[in-house]
C-alpha cells in the first residue's frame, strides 16, 4: 500500500511538533493555527456542538466522539475549549463542551507514533483512548463493538489522506453505525486554494489525488536541506462534498445532509510560505504569524497582495480577487491610519464595499483610536497588529463561500434515520 505520510508524522512526533501548543512564527502550532484556524473551527462547531450537548444533557448522558485520523488528540483540545459566544468580559471561561460532558473520546489513527503520543498526553483521562487503525478499511470492528457516536469528527485534512473511494466506504460505515442526528465533521484539503492553481482544473480522480508534502513544518533553511517525504492527498471542492452526501443517501438509504461548508485559510494556507506549488505567492502566512507575535512589528506594506497571484479561472478567480481587494483596502487603511494620514470618512466608494469590509474598517479605526495613545508594552505590536489579524480572519471567514478555496474545506454533515 502507498505511504500516507508515516515517515513525516513519526518524525514530527519525535521532534515534539505534535506536543500541544508549540510554535509561533512557523511549524505545526504557529500563530495562524492557534489564532485563526483552531479558533475558526471553534466558531464553526459552536452552534452544532451546543445542540448536541444540550440534547445529551436532556437524556442524562454525555457526548461520545470518535476522532478519525486523530493525531495525538488535537480534536479534543479544539472541542473542549469552545466558549459561549456571548461571554461577558467579567466572566471566566464557559465551555460549550466541558470535559465533564464527554462520556467517551476515541481517537483512531494509522500512526503508532501518534497513538502512543495521544495515550501519553491523555493518560490521566479514563474516558479518552487512542487506537491504531487504518481508516482506508472503514470503521472495522468498531461497527460491532461500539455504540453509535454523536460526533464522527476529523480535523486538519485527516480524511484527505483517503481516496474518494476509501472515503465513501468509511462514510457508508458511519451511516450504518451512526444514530439519528449524529454529526460527521469532514476536514478536507481544498482544491481551489491559491496554494496550487495547477490543481484547479483537475477532472479525473487521478488528477484530484496529488502528491503533497508537509515541508512547512520546518523553517526555510532546514527545509532546503532535508529530503522531505511526499504522499498522496485527495483535494476537494464544495460541490463534490454535496454530491458525496447525495450519493451516500442514495446508496445507504440513510439521509445525509450537508449543514455547513466552510473554506478555512483562504489566503494564509500553509504552502503560501513554502510556495512549493505556486511560485507567484507571497509568504502571507509568515506575515500574518508576525501580526500575532508580541513585540514584533510587521511591515504592513508586505501584506499588500497582488491579483496576479491568482490565475484567471471562471469559478475561483472572481471570488479571490474580491477578497484580495478587500484585504488590501483594510491593510492600506490601517497603514495610513497608523500614520495619521487618513480618516475613515475619506475612504472612497464606501457604499460599494462588502459589509464585512465596512465592519472591519470601522473596528480597526476604533482600535487604533482607542489604543494608539497607550504607552505600556508596544501597543502597535501587541494590540493593534493582532487585532488587524483578527479583522483579516473575520473578513476571510465572512466572505468565503465553502467552494474549496481554502487550504482546508470543513463540512458538517448530519445523519437522518
Ligand atoms: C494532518 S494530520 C491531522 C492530525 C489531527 N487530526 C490534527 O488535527 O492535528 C493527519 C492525520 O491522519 C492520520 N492518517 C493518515 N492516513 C490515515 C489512515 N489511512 N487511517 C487513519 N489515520 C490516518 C495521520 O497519521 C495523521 O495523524
Amino acid at each position: 500500500m502507498q505511504s500516507v505520510g508515516e515517515q513525516t508524522y513519526s518524525q514530527a512526533v519525535k521532534e515534539g511538533k505534535y506536543d500541544l501548543y508549540v510554535g509561533n512564527l512557523f511549524g505545526k502550532y504557529d500563530n495562524v493555527r492557534t489564532d485563526w484556524e483552531d479558533q475558526l473551527n471553534r466558531i464553526i462547531f459552536r452552534p452544532f456542538l451546543r445542540d448536541v450537548v444540550e440534547r445529551r444533557r436532556r437524556e442524562n448522558q454525555g457526548v461520545r466522539i470518535v476522532d478519525l485520523g486523530s493525531g495525538s488528540g488535537q480534536g479534543y483540545e479544539i472541542l473542549t475549549k469552545i466558549d459561549r459566544h456571548d461571554l461577558d468580559l467579567g466572566l471566566q471561561h464557559q465551555r460549550i463542551l466541558p470535559e465533564s460532558s464527554i462520556d467517551w473520546y476515541l481517537g483512531l489513527d494509522i500512526s503508532k507514533a501518534m497513538v502512543d503520543k495521544g495515550q501519553a498526553l491523555f493518560e490521566d483521562k479514563s474516558n479518552v483512548k487512542f487506537v491504531q487503525q487504518d481508516l482506508r478499511e472503514g470503521l472495522g470492528k468498531l461497527k460491532t463493538e461500539e455504540d453509535p457516536f454523536e460526533i464522527y469528527f476529523s480535523s486538519y485534512g485527516s480524511l484527505s489522506h483517503l481516496s474518494r473511494q476509501e472515503l465513501v466506504r468509511l462514510l457508508q460505515d458511519i451511516c450504518q453505525h451512526g444514530a439519528n442526528d449524529s454529526l460527521i465533521v469532514l476536514d478536507l484539503v481544498g482544491r481551489y486554494s491559491i496554494e496550487w492553481p495547477d490543481f484547479w482544473s483537475a477532472t479525473s480522480e487521478e488528477e484530484k489525488m496529488r502528491d503533497y508534502t508537509m515541508s512547512y513544518l520546518y523553517s526555510e533553511p532546514v527545509r532546503n536541506q532535508l529530503n522531505i517525504e511526499t504522499f498522496p492527498l485527495r483535494f476537494w471542492i464544495g460541490d463534490e462534498v454535496k454530491e458525496l452526501a447525495q450519493e451516500l443517501t442514495a446508496d445507504t438509504g440513510v439521509g445525509v445532509e450537508v449543514i455547513k461548508l466552510v473554506d478555512r485559510s483562504v489566503l494564509v494556507g500553509r504552502h503560501t510560505d513554502t510556495r512549493e506549488f505556486n511560485q507567484n505567492l507571497k509568504p502571507i502566512r509568515r506575515l500574518v504569524n508576525s501580526l500575532h507575535e508580541d513585540y514584533l512589528r510587521t511591515n504592513l506594506e508586505e501584506l499588500i497582495l497582488t491579483p496576479d497571484m491568482v490565475p484567471n479561472h471562471p469559478q475561483v478567480a472572481p471570488f479571490l480577487w474580491q477578497l484580495i481587494e478587500s484585504w488590501n483596502i483594510l491593510v492600506r487603511f490601517c497603514q495610513k491610519r497608523l500614520n495619521n494620514v487618513m480618516a475613515l470618512q475619506e475612504l472612497e466608494e464606501w457604499d460599494h464595499f462588502p459589509k464585512p469590509l465596512q465592519f472591519a474598517l470601522m473596528t480597526m479605526d476604533r482600535v487604533i483610536a482607542d489604543v494608539g495613545w497607550m504607552w505600556y508594552g508596544d501597543p502597535r505590536a501587541n494590540i493593534i497588529e493582532p487585532q488587524l489579524g483578527y479583522a483579516l480572519r473575520t473578513l476571510e471567514y465572512e466572505m468565503q463561500k465553502g467552494m474549496g478555496c481554502g487550504h482546508g474545506l470543513v463540512a458538517i454533515l448530519k445523519i437522518q434515520k
